[in-house]
């Protein structure tokens, strides 16, 4: 009888203390995957912060484009010469839409250039609209791919 007491006692210890460390078990388990997914939170918006500081000053892609395809007739500075409009302030620009036809399809002594991807004419856009004290704003492949449509 006594025995049995005892050893009533002694398991419900037992048990006890189980269920203090699944409960304890949880808790880490449960932080761990707090601080985990605090973390990854904190990296996705480290790199979507990089990224749109890239394409906010990067142009490089678009003035390459424009050096080797529209320079020749716009000049470096964008400012034209006797026979080429100026793109400087130019009203075009204020129509994305429109400038992407013009780009794709040409217009009276502007040649075409249908060769240029969605991306390259949205890279050439934006470089043209945001140099030489342009500010035009921007625009992203998707939108070329509509204007096109
Ligand atoms: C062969 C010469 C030539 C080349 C190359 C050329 N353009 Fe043009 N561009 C013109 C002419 C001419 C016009 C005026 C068209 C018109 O409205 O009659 C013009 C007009 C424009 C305008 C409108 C300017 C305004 O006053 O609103 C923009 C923007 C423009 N071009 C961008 C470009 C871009 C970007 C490229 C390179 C992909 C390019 N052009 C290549 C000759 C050229």
């Amino acid at each position: 009888m006594l025995y049995s007491v005892e050893y009533q006692i002694i398991q419900k210890n037992y048990k006890m203390k189980n269920i203090q460390k699944l409960i304890i078990l949880v808790i880490v388990t449960f932080l761990g995957f707090a601080i985990i997914s605090c973390q990854e939170k904190k990296e996705k918006k480290n790199n979507t912060e990089v990224n749109i500081d890239d394409l906010e000053n990067d142009f490089s892609s678009g003035k390459l484009i424009y050096e080797q395809q529209c320079m020749v007739c716009h000049q470096k500075d964008g400012n034209g010469n006797v026979v080429f409009p100026s793109l400087l302030n130019a009203k075009l620009l204020k129509d994305k839409e429109a400038t992407v036809k013009q780009i794709k399809f040409g217009f009276e002594n502007m040649p075409p250039f249908p060769d240029l991807s969605n991306q390259q004419i949205a890279d050439l856009i934006n470089y043209i609209s945001n140099s030489w004290g342009n500010s035009f704003g921007k625009i992203s492949a998707k939108e070329v791919e509509n204007a096109l449509k």
